[in-house]
């Protein structure tokens, strides 16, 4: 909110000054050095160099300028120290203004994104493998920046674009074919898909006719052989169901699950435009894009006509671009495959298409488990749906010792429990990597997921009794400096997630949320909200009240759930 009333302030003294002058000027509004000085600050340096005038009679003209501007009512003092002018807010119509306009809160849908459409490419594992702490991250986050992008009136697809091509599955198939057994796939079937993957690669070290082979039933794959591509789409399905537990239990959806190989008739074109426009160049039997000396080329197609995995990605994009026609596409994924999106972008440059600027790779750091990358334990796969249920047996434990009597307990771990996992990986900066260990992560205390639940409970259970009313406020009370600091982290919640959305990090929200939730309990512990005079009572609880929205909304929109008692 204060930047809101900065932004207006200073396009009216922009246009004051341009109606007089018919002159351009850059006015700049910024925070004043130190708070005791005021909270809005305007050097004049820049008016005193345009107009030649001397420093006095600038001054005195810009405060007269001010003090005509549609905001004018929302200061207290105006003062000149030097060449800058510095306003101090007046409380009561700050808060008057900040609690208006955060009363509906939740019903708010703000129209920055004038409903263009942003595509969200995230979560994507790969069929037959593991569903990686990496791919965690990506769901998180992406189904985070999803809810964001959504508040902020924009209109969302998630991609889920499955990793469901490419030569591995003439391998599985071959190794399922040969040495597979039906039911135990069908049973665990990743875990299965996996073992007969690693068993090929053993065999294929005394017999390597089998990796000839597995060339030619990916090959005949790709041409519609119908026995492999049963297969196929029975690996895939058994695959995708066990993802979705993951995605159940994290209460995610997506609008597509167009995986690699739904492009698989759809990469013709994108080889043929590349050679049109003089863009493939023949390389050791394969067809590459060159680009530059700033990078490796891109690899488009290998010496045997297979196409590869940016080949995919550009046909992707093209589809997307056409389909959707976005205005922005985002690809959530991590660090390490930093190198294949900038050369995406390059090759889409090259290819002439000006949204090259629009395409974001969002990257992130590892996960790591006591210092060291977590992927596997001892060889052994980590299921994330078991890590989930850890998370909840913890959260379970947690109850039991501080409200063993509590209703429902079982459903409201889960809610801990899971987002507890979310909370801890989106409380940090997405490139930053990030340490995985469940105990802190459940904690009731610190910076956690719990924690910005349990501060939204004890609000609720004061509002529940207790009746409040929006229309009987005493403003004055809100200028108090306990009060206050609160109206202020209140103001701050629009600007919050435009800058969530600026750095595609919902941290950003995360770390704002645990900032509100501490201002909180230290009023709470400083002030009796529930006291005998109606007004103040009343006061206070409508306070509280838009305290609680805020935060609800924020674990929300981070893919938390919401609990009234824990
Ligand atoms: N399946 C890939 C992996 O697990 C991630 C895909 C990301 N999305 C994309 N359009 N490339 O590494």
């Amino acid at each position: 909110m204060i930047n809101k009333i900065k932004n207006r302030l200073r396009e009216e003294l922009e246009k004051s000054f341009k109606e007089k002058y018919n002159q351009e000027i850059n006015i700049v509004v910024e925070e004043p050095k130190s708070s005791s000085l005021g909270d809005i600050s305007i050097p004049v340096f820049s008016v005193v160099k345009v107009l030649r005038k001397g420093l006095d009679s600038v001054v005195e003209e810009v405060t007269t300028f001010i003090e005509n501007t549609s905001v004018r009512s929302l200061f207290k003092e105006i003062n000149r120290v030097g060449g800058f002018i510095n306003i101090t807010l007046d409380r009561i119509a700050f808060s008057k203004m900040v609690i208006e306009e955060n009363v509906d809160v939740l019903s708010k849908k703000y129209s920055y994104g004038n409903n263009k459409t942003v595509v969200i490419d995230y979560s994507s594992p790969n069929i037959a493998k593991p569903f990686s702490v990496g791919h965690l991250r990506s769901t998180i986050i992406g189904h985070a920046l999803g809810n964001i992008l959504d508040k902020l009136g924009y209109k969302v697809v998630r991609i889920n674009h499955l990793g469901d091509f490419g030569t591995q599955f003439g391998k599985i198939i071959y190794a399922y074919l040969n040495f597979g057994n039906k039911d135990l796939v069908d049973k665990n079937p990743i875990e299965e898909l996996v073992k007969l993957y690693v068993e090929f690669h053993e065999m294929a070290k005394d017999k390597p006719e089998m990796e000839d082979k597995a060339r030619e039933i990916f090959k005949e794959l790709e041409q519609g052989n119908l026995e492999y591509k049963e297969l196929w789409e029975h690996f895939r399905e058994v695959s995708l169901a066990e993802y979705m537990k993951v995605y159940d239990m994290l209460k995610v959806q997506f609008d597509s699950y167009n995986g690699e190989a739904f492009y698989n008739d759809k990469m013709q074109a994108v080889v043929d435009e590349l050679k049109s426009k003089n863009l493939l160049v023949k390389d050791e039997g394969a067809m590459i894009v060159d680009l530059g000396e700033s990078m490796p080329p891109a690899l488009i197609q290998k010496s045997d006509g297979s196409t590869l995995y940016i080949t995919r990605d550009l046909a992707a994009l093209f589809y997307r671009k056409n389909n959707y026609d976005f205005e922005e596409a985002l690809y959530v994924v991590g660090n390490e495959q930093k190198l294949h999106f900038e050369q995406l972008k390059a090759v889409i440059r090259k290819m002439g298409y000006d949204y090259a600027d629009s395409i974001h790779h969002i990257n992130f750091g590892l996960v790591l488990q006591d210092g060291k990358k977590m992927s596997t334990r001892k060889g052994k796969i980590v299921k994330l749906e078991d890590v989930l249920r850890e998370a909840i047996a913890l959260s379970l434990d947690y109850i039991n010792e501080k409200n063993p009597d509590l209703d429902n307990k079982e459903e409201i771990a889960e809610k801990i429990g899971v987002s507890a996992v979310i909370f801890n990986d989106l409380k940090n900066y997405r490139t930053n990597e990030i340490e995985f260990n469940l105990n802190d992560m459940v904690n009731f205390v610190g910076q956690t997921g719990p924690y910005l639940q349990y501060t939204s409970v004890r609000i609720t259970s004061v509002l529940e009794e207790n009746d409040f009313v929006y229309d009987k406020l005493d403003y004055n009370l809100y200028a108090l400096d306990h009060s206050f600091e609160l109206i202020k982290a209140i103001a701050q919640y629009e600007e919050i997630l435009l800058k969530a959305k600026e750095e595609y990090s919902p941290s950003v929200i995360a770390k704002y949320l645990l900032g509100l939730a501490s201002y909180f309990n230290s009023f709470y512990a400083k002030e009796k909200i529930v006291v005998e005079d109606d007004i103040e009572r009343n006061t206070k609880l409508c306070l509280i009240s838009i305290i609680r929205n805020i935060l609800n909304e924020g674990m929300e929109l981070l893919g938390m759930q919401v609990i009234k008692k824990m």
